[in-house]
């Protein structure tokens, strides 16, 4: 028997899921973990949502949709756009899609050829780097070093060192929570623009923010790519939907991808998904408790000798330099999930150079869960 290995599947492993499965294989076991490793909300999908899915299950047929999504989906996302943005959005430059991760697939091999330069931050999302990474494109990690965010200058050098064809960023952003100031995603929107490089803005923890209003980067010019999903606010991880809202130029083609990667969305989960922007009151008394376990995280975890990292500014994450307790993240998170049963991620999923000196802690879960990981981390520390 031949095994055929490509080497585009020798990817980084995702270190958060390992952390997950490890989590969980202690659970099985009675073991009574607390998670702070995935950014997963801990609440279900809203009544509505579900009584949505309910009904269409009873309905009895689930099928293909069109590849670009159900019309009532890509309207009720358009309308997204008036209520939330003030902005105008047709439903034709809508594509609904498997959750973000389907997007990015499809954004990547639709705008990208093998070869291109494609700069994203580190720390950063690492599927970003590995799906790019399998496809062949050439990824650029630009540090952040001391900063909060990627900018217009970080695109200027990295551009005249090589010319990048494409650039991708999120705002709030995995792992460090970090916003970028309005007039900051400006000046890079334009910069990438004038360099004549192409401009994806994963906007997933958009209605996640803590301290300013979301704007979206769809405001500085419609040749942006936008990429958003279901997964985060709306507690929709599991029914793995999301959305992109493309240039013109691009409908076609990523119809076309699509076709043939994934024929379409789940049909199930797009008519569920419809109902999610009426459900606002349920979905704020959540984002309620994230700003109350934030509040619990940025004092519990400086005093615990975890300082943060970066501001906390959106998403459900603290991002942490923990070198006062350890020069290698991954054993640490390890000897907590073994000792204390607390799992959190180490930073090497987001960043290959510094992640040893990181840690990103979730706080997605419930508010007691989130007392109970500190409690049991100033325990074992001691
Ligand atoms: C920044 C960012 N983008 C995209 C995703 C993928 O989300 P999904 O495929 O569930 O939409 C995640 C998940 O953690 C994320 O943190």
């Amino acid at each position: 028997m031949v095994v055929s290995l490509s080497r585009r599947g020798n990817v980084e492993p995702f270190h958060a899921m390992d952390i997950l499965a490890e989590a969980n294989r202690l659970k099985a076991q009675g073991v009574p973990v607390v998670s702070m490793a995935v950014g997963q909300p801990s609440d279900p999908a809203p009544a509505r949502v579900r009584a949505a899915a309910g009904k269409a299950l009873q309905d009895g047929r689930i099928g293909y949709t069109d590849t670009l999504g159900l019309a009532a989906l890509r309207k009720a996302i358009a309308e997204h756009y008036a209520d939330h943005y003030g902005l105008d959005v047709p439903p034709s430059r809508i594509a609904v899609t498997t959750g973000s991760s389907a997007a990015f697939n499809l954004a990547f091999l639709a705008m990208f050829d093998p070869g291109d330069r494609v700069a994203i931050a580190a720390p950063g999302y690492p599927a970003y780097r590995n799906i790019m990474a399998a496809l062949g494109i050439e990824v650029v990690e630009i540090e952040l070093g001391e900063e909060a965010y990627l900018h217009a200058g970080h695109l200027e050098t990295a551009h005249r060192e090589k010319p990048l064809k494409g650039v991708l960023f999120a705002s709030p952003a995995n792992p460090t929570g970090a916003v970028i100031p309005a007039a900051e995603l400006s000046a890079l929107v334009k910069t990438a623009q004038d360099l004549g490089i192409a401009v994806i803005s994963d906007e997933i923890y958009h209605r996640l923010a803590y301290a300013a209003p979301d704007t979206t980067t769809l405001a500085y010019g419609s040749s942006v790519t936008v990429i958003n999903s279901f997964s985060k606010y709306y507690c929709m991880t599991g029914w793995r939907i999301g959305w992109m809202v493309l240039p013109e130029e691009l409908v076609r083609p990523v119809e076309r991808i699509a076709q043939s990667l994934y024929i379409s969305p789940p049909e199930l989960s797009q008519i569920a998904a419809i109902e999610a922007f009426a459900a606002t009151e349920e979905l704020e008394a959540v984002k309620g408790r994230y700003a109350w376990n934030r509040e619990l995280l940025m004092k519990r975890l400086p005093e615990l000798g975890f300082s943060l990292a970066a501001p906390m500014d959106g998403a459900f994450y603290a991002f942490c330099d923990v070198t006062r307790h350890t020069n290698d993240s991954m054993a640490f998170a390890r000897r907590m999930l073994a000792e204390a049963h607390v799992a959190a991620t180490p930073g090497r999923d987001f960043d290959t150079q510094a992640g040893h000196r990181t840690m990103r802690f979730s706080y997605a879960g419930s508010h007691d869960d989130m007392v109970e990981a500190m409690a049991r981390i100033e325990r074992w520390l001691r």
